[in-house]
């Protein structure tokens, strides 16, 4: 088909297959595949996600030249930046590039990251919003994640593009990323319409434990998907954690370390409360009842009542009295709901 649509896939397609082919095959592209492999991916992973490295040349802007794309095209593509007398010129450049793709599988924009980190240049350089790129609607990696979903029964929302490649990697591959923003109400409805069931596996850092507070709050606030946590240890992230311990523990923390939504808010508003005075206890004693009103697990209220109860030596029958004036949330919804303001982004985006 000729839409315009369907051209401005094709130019990401064709930029795709110039930065992989630099990577895998020239000179310029060896330091960003030494880098790869330094960090532990297998030739097969980077195929799998066809990544690629743009580097320091107007080479993406020479390539389509020399096909005459048409300027306004070029324009629209997101993959130039433009100055005032209107030249294009590469966007990425000196960047490895990971493919974000729709959920056909077609590259609809690119995320570049940095080999080494410079000052004042952000780590990860995403594309514009364009006509085919919607970044509240992309999940990364969920064209081939899909049917592991499914398969599986159960999607793990990473925080990174590294994380989902490395689980990838260690034979787990239900794994997605949102794009470095809050989860939105698109991604959970795409998520929600092939599975029932979302762990959480942010980074194990202080800004990871905060995101997964937060994502809890709106997965259960937009969804009636069951939710999980996964914890990883000392602070890592996946990709970290694989690169210590290796494919195999990976795989197998990614099972072994999960827990409830419950039990993670337990620990982690623990760490946002004082509770050595009386007021930080009673607000944390408060905030948790909150949340486990949203239980609808006799049993499961229970096993914390009494963990709450031991932990502070309360009387659990007056935390069960308290538990019960807290009125119950409304309905949650299936769908998402028609429009709504965007959640803000957690990093600043160039362009
Ligand atoms: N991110 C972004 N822009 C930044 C930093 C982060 O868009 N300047 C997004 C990326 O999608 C990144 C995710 O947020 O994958 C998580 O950030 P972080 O944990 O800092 O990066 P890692 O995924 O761990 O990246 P790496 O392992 O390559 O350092
Ligand atoms: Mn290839
Ligand atoms: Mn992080
Ligand atoms: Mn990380
Ligand atoms: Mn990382």
């Amino acid at each position: 088909q000729d839409s315009p649509a369907n051209h401005l896939i094709q130019l990401h397609e064709g930029a795709q297959k110039l930065y992989h082919h630099i990577l895998m095959n020239t000179e310029i592209g060896q330091p960003a595949l030494d880098y790869l492999h330094q960090r532990g991916l297998t030739d097969k992973t980077i195929e799998d996600f066809g990544l690629g490295f743009a580097p320091d040349q107007q080479l993406l802007k020479q390539y389509f030249d020399q096909q005459k794309v048409d300027y306004q095209e070029l324009r629209h593509t997101g993959l130039f930046i433009e100055n005032q007398s209107g030249e294009l010129r590469d966007r990425f450049f000196n960047r490895v590039m990971y493919p974000i793709k729709n959920e056909s599988g077609q590259p609809i924009a690119f995320s570049g990251r940095l080999l080494v980190k410079v000052d004042d240049q952000p780590k990860y350089l995403n594309s514009p919003e364009t006509d085919i790129f919607n970044k509240r609607r992309v999940l990364f990696n969920f064209d081939q994640a899909r049917n592991v979903i499914r398969k599986e029964g159960s999607v793990i929302l990473f925080e990174g593009f590294m994380d989902v490649m490395s689980a990838h990697q260690s034979g787990v591959g239900n794994g997605v990323a949102s794009m470095g923003t809050s989860l939105t109400e698109e991604q959970i409805y795409a998520m929600q319409r092939v599975t029932k069931q979302v762990y959480v596996c942010y980074d194990g850092d202080t800004p990871g434990q905060r995101a997964t507070n937060r994502a809890l709050t709106i997965l259960r606030d937009n969804s009636s998907l069951n939710l999980g946590v996964i914890q990883m240890p000392e602070g890592m992230d996946p990709d970290e954690y694989r690169k210590k311990y290796g494919e195999e523990k990976l795989a197998s923390a990614l099972q072994s370390a999960r827990e409830t939504p419950i039990a993670f808010a337990m620990h982690y508003l623990k760490s946002e409360h004082d509770v050595n005075t009386d007021a930080g206890r009673l607000d944390y004693i408060d905030q948790v009842l909150k949340l486990l009103a949203t239980v609808t697990s006799p049993v499961e209220q229970d096993v914390y009542l009494t963990q709450l109860a031991n932990d502070y030596q309360l009387d659990k029958g007056s935390l069960k009295q308290q538990l019960l004036m807290i009125k119950p949330k409304p309905a949650k919804p299936t769908r998402p709901a028609p429009a709504a303001a965007p959640y803000s982004g957690d990093y600043p985006q160039a362009g």
